[in-house]
């Protein structure tokens, strides 16, 4: 089979590696010819790397780098069975790019979005075959994150989905099939995991510190929220926060807050600009010890958070518990399925939980899931007793 890469940024370079990896040619196309140099000098370093460290061999990765081609233009693109999109976050260009690369493919070629945040449906229109398209969103660096969300459109005809379906399987991914609604899964479902720590801090409750340690003493999460936003830099963060918030019509579930703002603004970007909501000199971070009553709150409040989001997400139809739970786990590293953890919790415990703080803020924001109410009603459960 023959892989069309579109994009050859972080994105795009670590697709191509994935399906390089198990024996697919690669046709990788980029507007610019600097960016499909330095794409292929990366993957070079990787392979050099990996075969240093006994993990690849070495027959293999000369392979592994023989199947993917540069290309400057579309017309190779003709040969490909699937093409996967990697380009810039704005649907006009995105739209641009489908429309005249259909001119270029044969007609049973699929043709896949990696975007995070816009939706396929829009996408897929700009096609005179819109069946053909759906979301296919990697999470990074796509070669070592197993989750792959498959985002079939309105437009997407049964057969795309399951085409897309058996081709992550056989990249030895774990597929889940996403609605496409704003943020699909995990881009949704963790959105409180910033937003109601950054609550927290503004709050007063506790420092940046004090809630990274609660998270990851007691909710056994292996980064706190700050060090997260930090690392993924808070500029790209707060602009998923915003999208999200947008698309949802400003549900207050999802807002946006200022301290994230202001850090943008001030340019204390996180890592990559060496301050965010910690500073990255030469000088080590001092741990900071949470133990106590405080400490579990705080976890406490913001997995509450989380549960409703991931239990709201079933409401909707947003994908099944399984997906959701397996998204969280395999897409963002979370320790538990939020799912499954609500069960292990109590789903009445859970319905407690946020009844107080709606009871105690007046907000929708803590609105319980209308799901919730109905299981707790019900006595049901997400997953069956584990003997
Ligand atoms: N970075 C992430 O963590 C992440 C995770 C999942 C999904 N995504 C999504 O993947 C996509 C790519 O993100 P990235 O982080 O790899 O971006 P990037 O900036 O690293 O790479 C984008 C590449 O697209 C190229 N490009 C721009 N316009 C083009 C055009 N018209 N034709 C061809 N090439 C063009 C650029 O030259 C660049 O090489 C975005 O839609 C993003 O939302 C990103």
């Amino acid at each position: 089979m023959v892989l069309g890469v579109i994009g050859a940024g972080a994105m795009g370079s670590g697709i191509a590696q994935v399906a390089a990896q198990i024996g697919w040619d690669v046709i990788m196309y980029d507007l610019s010819k600097e960016q499909l140099s330095k794409s292929e000098q990366a993957l070079e370093q990787t392979a050099k790397k990996l075969v240093e460290k006994g993990k690849w061999d070495p027959d293999d990765a000369s392979k592994i780098l023989a199947r993917v081609k540069y290309v400057d233009s579309y017309s190779p693109m003709s040969a490909c069975g699937l093409i996967i999109e990697a380009i810039v976050e704005n649907l006009e260009v995105k739209k641009k790019v489908f429309t005249e690369l259909e001119a270029h493919v044969r007609p049973d070629c699929i043709l896949a979005s990696n975007t995070s945040s816009l939706s396929i449906a829009s996408i897929a229109g700009a096609l005179k075959l819109p069946a053909r398209a759906l979301g296919i969103h990697f999470f990074n660096p796509a070669p070592v994150m197993p989750l792959v969300e498959i985002i079939p459109s309105v437009q997407t005809a049964p057969e795309t989905t399951a085409r897309a379906e058996k081709w992550i399987a056989d990249w030895k991914k774990v597929g889940v099939i996403a609605k496409d609604t704003p943020g699909f899964i995990v881009n949704r479902v963790a959105r409180p995991f910033y937003s109601e720590s950054i609550r927290i801090y503004e709050e007063g409750w506790a420092s940046f510190a004090e809630i990274d340690a609660a998270l990851k003493k007691y909710g056994r999460f292996r980064m706190g929220p700050f060090e997260l936003m930090d690392f993924i830099g808070n500029d790209v963060n707060y602009a998923v926060t915003e999208s999200v918030f947008h698309a949802f019509y400003f549900d207050p579930r999802y807002r946006p807050s200022f301290t994230q703002k202001r850090h943008v603004e001030a340019g204390w970007l996180g890592r990559k600009s060496g301050r965010g909501y910690y500073s990255y000199g030469s000088e080590p971070r001092e741990d900071v010890v949470m133990g106590g009553a405080r400490g579990e709150q705080i976890m406490r409040r913001v997995v509450l958070m989380l549960m409703n989001e991931a239990i709201d997400a079933v409401f909707w139809n947003v994908a099944s518990p399984k997906d959701i739970d397996l998204a969280m786990k395999r897409g963002v590293n979370y320790p538990k399925g939020l799912l499954a953890w609500a069960d292990e919790w109590g789903l009445e415990d859970v319905l407690r939980g946020l009844e107080q703080l709606q009871a105690e803020y007046g907000e929708d924001r803590y609105r319980p899931s209308p799901l919730l109410r109905k299981m707790v009603r019900e006595g049901a459960r997400f997953f069956p007793v584990e003997d």
